[in-house]
């Protein structure tokens, strides 16, 4: 039973923001490394493409300064914004992290005026992605040989 006379634990406290400083950018891509390469055995290095410098990124930090959660944003044409490398650390996961990274990509896919947000979901994320309005329109690549991705679009209304 919760003590009376103990103050309630305050929920822990996470900032959404654009990567500005190098340690942030460092910390960004470690942790799309750690949760997409690393347990493929894939180099460091691989979790990185040239669409990275003109792309839109957010980090999620926890109150430490640590980012627990990330994700990008690309244009492929002026009308469809594309998500990329959404990745919440391991220990951080089903708080609603991975949302709010996705609802701030959203936001800035409205703020382009595109009409809709497409990605490559892994089989077992389709679930999170069907929750924040995505369908699965079919198949997509496989990764590492085993990785199986189905494209999955969003309208975003106007
Ligand atoms: C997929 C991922 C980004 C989701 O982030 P998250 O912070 O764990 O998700 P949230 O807590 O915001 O979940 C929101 C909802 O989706 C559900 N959900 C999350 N991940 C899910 C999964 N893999 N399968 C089914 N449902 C899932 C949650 O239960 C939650 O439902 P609720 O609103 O009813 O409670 C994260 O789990 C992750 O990094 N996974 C490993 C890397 C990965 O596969 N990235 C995606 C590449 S396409």
């Amino acid at each position: 039973m919760p003590n009376p006379d103990e103050p309630a634990r305050k929920p822990e406290e996470f900032t959404l923001s654009e990567p500005r400083t190098a340690q942030e950018w460092e910390s960004y891509f470690d942790l799309r490394w750690r949760v997409l390469r690393e347990p493929w055995g894939q180099p460091r290095g691989t979790e990185r493409d040239d669409l990275d410098a003109e792309s839109f990124h957010l980090i999620l930090r926890d109150s430490a300064g640590a980012v627990v959660a990330v994700g990008r944003l690309h244009l492929n044409s002026p009308s469809e914004a594309q998500v990329r490398y959404m990745a919440v650390d391991e220990s951080h996961r089903g708080r609603g992290l991975g949302s709010r990274i996705l609802s701030g990509l959203e936001d800035r896919a409205r703020s382009e005026r595109v009409t809709g947000v497409v990605l490559n979901a892994r089989d077992n994320t389709i679930q999170f992605y069907r929750r924040h309005g995505y369908c699965v329109e079919g198949p997509a690549d496989i990764l590492f040989g085993e990785v199986r991705h189905f494209r999955m679009r969003k309208d975003l209304s106007p």
